[in-house]
């Protein structure tokens, strides 16, 4: 591809190309229960600053977001019976763009004429699914696509939305690029939580074919055979800029030209049991795309790999200098059938995948390879059997820092996974073999931060290890969702084998662990707890017997005071960062954090310096003196541990 092409299909502005095929089709821009707080959102759509709107009367308009009187920014204006108005000078527009109310010249000067006349851009705004759509392009606007999973029952919607700092159309190709999942999901979530294998099954063979809503890619992998749905029915490559899997659609909307707005909407089907479930509203949360405490990409969730490979490819990928494969052959079709698209706009026809016929609009079937389920569900029993349908049940694996939030009888609706592996257990049963003072030289020597001081031993007795589940508390607003005491979440995530982290350090003198909290760990069998932050009602957690280590002590309440402001997401303990899934060992010397992904060589190396130490001990109290031990094998111990 020529630098002309790149450009021609990556821009996204009025009147450019391909700005303009996409300006033919609805785009979500938002989930509805994002105006729920608060009703004027600013947002930036193909290289155009907006502000999106609800009114008083309920109504959704999205327009200009500059005030046609002097500019003033209309996202600090607010909303009227009909529309919204500037707080500058009290301009109001109605959701078509013109403006309805000029106040002072309305009194001195009634021209209705002219203020008839006045106007800003404003484009039409539907809500389906949840989600708010938007039409940027020449009336007549077509049919907002009615996809059949948008009325299917008896499930759990929820929308999540990223900002991704790259261009829209590589985000788009992961949607036709069936072999990344066995690499990019598969083997590198193993290499990622500390294993070195096995791989998963390869992919044998991959097919590529057009129909009327995008495109579809089959594949074959390991023993699979053709009679696979996966073969037979495929995955949607949905025209233009979205991907869809049965279970959910995820949008790539352009923003500008160098970012995607990643909306995704997803739909957990529930146990047969629970039906007729009826969600009584669909809520929208934010997925951060990185950890703020390291500046790397978050990679834990599936969403997030995805991202990783799109921001890796350069703000606008460089596709001169692409080596493609015969894997790359559905990428090819896509950037074809883009140009087409491009040929039809300009010849004035609509490209690929318009709707027009409102009576064609009507549940449009797309290729689903577990329809059945979907539309009739099965018993609990058997869903927690299903080795993919349960890791749906179970937790939420799609994106990183999910909300608390999750219908009835299903616990994991909104929240992320909490299962350990059978490899997560053996290294905890490992690590609580060792103290940390070995662990603390492990790290040392394969030149690893992980070792944290000043976080006291206040009840319990002796060492705990576990897999870090984690919170943050502090002043400030809780995350969206049903409100929940501070640290029930992450109770109800974690178990044995789990120790759950804090990090409050606001400088707010207020507890982030308190007398029932530890009870309720306790009663769920959780290892222990580690507070970088205040601990309160100590005097309960020793008589509980409960182990936790806290940075101090207080007498005073979480209560209007400090919330908790999520789970599940990087926090700190010292300058230490803490993923969700780390390992963290404490005992009286001190605390130590390991990162999954180091877990196998911090343990092979910490278990022999502790079978050294071990022997040094063996040969003191065999008579050999402490000097000859300590100067000859101590400083050989430290060398072999370089
Ligand atoms: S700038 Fe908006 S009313 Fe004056
Ligand atoms: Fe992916």
């Amino acid at each position: 591809m020529n630098e002309e092409q790149n450009r021609r299909l990556t821009q996204v502005g009025r009147g450019t190309p391909m700005g303009e095929v996409l300006r033919r089709h609805w785009m979500p821009i938002a989930g509805a229960s994002e105006l729920d707080e608060n009703p004027i959102k600013p947002l930036r759509l193909m290289g155009e600053d907006l502000v999106l709107y609800r009114d008083l009367s309920g109504n959704h308009g999205l327009v200009e977001r500059a005030c046609a009187h002097r500019r003033a920014d209309l996202s600090y204006g607010f909303v009227e019976a009909d529309g919204i108005r500037c707080s500058y000078h009290g301009w109001a527009f109605n959701a078509s763009g013109k403006c309805v109310s000029r106040p002072y010249e309305d009194t001195v000067n009634p021209d209705i004429t002219k203020r008839g006349r006045i106007c800003i851009q404003g484009y039409p705004v539907k809500e389906k699914a949840g989600l708010l759509w938007a039409y940027l392009g020449p009336a007549p606007a077509p049919e907002l696509p009615d996809w059949e999973p948008f009325s299917f029952e008896n499930g759990f919607v929820q929308i999540v939305v990223s900002d991704v700092p790259c261009n829209w159309l590589q985000c788009q190709e992961n949607s036709i690029d069936p072999v990344h999942f066995e690499w990019m999901h598969n083997n590198w979530s193993t290499r990622l939580s500390g294993q070195t294998g096995p791989y998963s099954a390869e992919h044998k063979e991959v097919a590529f074919e057009e129909f009327d809503h995008g495109l579809v890619y089959k594949r074959i992998r390991g023993e699979a055979t053709k009679a696979d749905a996966m073969w037979t029915v495929g995955r949607v490559c949905l025209w233009p800029n979205a991907f869809f899997l049965g279970d959910h659609f995820e949008y790539r909307v352009p923003i500008d030209d160098e970012n995607t707005l990643s909306i995704s909407w997803i739909f957990t089907r529930l146990p047969q049991e629970v039906e007729s479930y009826s969600q009584p509203s669909v809520p929208t949360w934010r997925s951060p795309v990185k950890d703020d405490a390291t500046g790397r990409w978050v990679t834990s969730h599936v969403i997030n790999q995805d991202m990783v490979a799109w921001v890796g490819q350069g703000v606008i990928a460089d596709r001169t200098k692409e080596t493609l494969g015969l894997s790359d052959r559905g990428i090819v079709m896509l950037r074809r059938r883009f140009e087409q698209d491009i040929a039809a706009v300009e010849r004035g026809e609509d490209p690929k995948g318009v709707i027009r016929d409102p009576a064609k609009n009507v549940r449009v079937q797309l290729p689903i390879a577990e329809r059945e389920f979907l539309l009739r569900g099965l018993p609990r029993q058997v869903l927690l059997a299903h080795p993919i349908w349960r890791q749906h049940y179970e937790g939420f694996r799609f994106a990183y820092g999910a909300a608390r939030v999750g219908p009835p009888g299903f616990p994991g609706g909104g929240r992320p996974m909490n299962t350990l592996s059978t490899i997560q257990k053996a290294c905890v049963a490992r690590l609580r073999r060792i103290d940390v003072c070995a662990l603390s030289d492990a790290l040392d020597k394969l030149g690893r931060a992980g070792a944290v001081t000043g976080i006291p031993q206040r009840s319990g007795q002796g060492r705990i290890a576990g897999v870090a589940v984690t919170m943050k508390v502090g002043p400030g607003q809780p995350p969206p969702g049903e409100p929940r005491h501070l640290g029930c979440t992450a109770i109800e995530l974690s178990g044995p084998d789990q120790v759950i982290v804090v990090e409050q350090r606001s400088g707010v003198e207020a507890g982030c662990w308190g007398g029932l909290l530890t009870l309720g760990a306790k009663v769920r069998g959780v290892e222990g707890v580690i507070a970088d932050g205040p601990l309160r009602d100590v005097d309960e957690a020793i008589a509980y017997g409960f182990p936790i280590f806290s940075r101090s002590l207080t007498c005073l309440t979480a209560r209007s005071r400090v919330v908790e402001l999520g789970t599940q997401l990087p926090v700190a303990l010292g300058n230490v960062s803490v993923q969700p899934g780390d390992y963290v060992v404490a005992d009286r010397s001190g605390v130590v954090v390991i990162a999954a992904a180091s877990i196998e060589e911090v343990l092979d190396t910490a278990e022999a310096i502790a079978r050294r130490e071990g022997g040094m001990a063996k040969a003191l109290q065999g008579g050999t003196p402490i000097s000859q031990v300590m100067n000859r094998d101590y400083e050989q111990m430290l060398e072999n541990k370089r």
